[in-house]
């Protein structure tokens, strides 16, 4: 594979076979210790956008695309989900899924290239995974297989920036604007119900700039942003600084008959041009 190629099943086969572990599947340049708040505070962006849209998450069959370590599998099972299903492109990452989680269903493969069985799952869940889907094609043929998994009335979970334009900071991410999610989602039967913001001062600024700096002051400013995490932790809940997160969360519905569809299609859009097309 050529230094600047991207081949999803073989970065993140490599990728996660070495490091099992948050910053495995988190952001790779940041300690585990603060990895783990930023999954907190996905956590809880989760669990209160699933309260807002009134989502019973108990008993609800889920679909955790791009499970990783299976975070949030535990997640959902420590919610009384079920049953529980992973599918997941590192054939490494697969198997220790299996092993640690006997009574989840994991299937391994592509979410851009499975076909899905139609209408099957009340919630489908791609926390940290879209945007890792990076060529315009598997990501169109990502949300449509996503979409069709979902059964009428279920959910679509997503996290992305979200912002007003698309962010492309590494060769293995594309992060997209919320634009390119109205113009798709209603075509595919999905209405958006919620964006929520996840982090603004946590995962940014200063932890980003020093991942390119030495080790020394990359080290430094790791250890003074763990030491204050819990302080940006509580901070990124003040009301208003959401507007410049860094990260959000997205919740869709799948509408439930074909009058509703037609309906959603008609929404924001049929247009695709905000979406990236190369
Ligand atoms: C950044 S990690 C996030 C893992 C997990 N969702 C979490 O939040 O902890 C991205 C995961 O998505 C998986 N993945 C990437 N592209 C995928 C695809 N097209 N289909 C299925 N899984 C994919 C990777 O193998 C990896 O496990």
């Amino acid at each position: 594979m050529g230094k600047r190629t991207y081949d999803p099943r073989t970065y993140w086969d490599a990728r996660l076979a070495k490091r099992w572990d948050l910053s495995g599947v988190g952001h790779a340049c940041y300690s585990v210790g603060y990895n783990r708040w930023l999954y907190r505070a996905q956590g809880w962006a989760l669990a209160r956008a699933l309260r807002r849209v009134r989502a019973p998450v108990s008993r609800m069959s889920v679909l955790d695309v791009g499970s990783g370590t299976g975070h949030w599998l535990k997640w959902y099972s420590r919610r009384d989900a079920g049953p529980l299903t992973a599918l997941e492109l590192s054939p490494a990452a697969a198997g220790r899924i299996r092993e640690r989680f006997p009574e989840v269903t994991v299937v391994e493969g592509d979410i851009a290239e499975l076909t899905l069985p139609a209408n099957r799952f009340e919630l489908v869940n791609m926390l940290g995974v879209i945007y890792h889907i990076v060529e315009p094609p598997a990501f169109e043929r990502a949300l449509e297989s996503a979409a069709r998994a979902i059964a009428p009335g279920g959910w679509l979970v997503l996290s992305d920036r979200l912002g007003s334009e698309e962010v492309r900071p590494a060769r293995h991410v594309r992060f997209r604007p919320l634009a390119c999610y109205e113009d798709r989602l209603p075509s595919l039967g999905l209405r958006i119900q919620l964006v929520q913001p996840i982090y603004t001062l946590l995962n940014g600024g200063l932890a980003d700039a020093a991942c390119s700096a030495p080790a020394v002051a990359r080290n430094l400013v790791h250890g003074a942003e763990e030491a204050m995490a819990a302080l940006l932790f509580a901070l990124d809940r003040t009301p208003g600084l959401g507007h410049w997160a860094n990260m959000r969360l997205l919740v869709a519905k799948k509408v439930g008959n074909s009058a509703e569809h037609s309906q959603a299609v008609e929404g924001p859009g049929v247009r695709t041009a905000r979406c990236a097309s190369v």
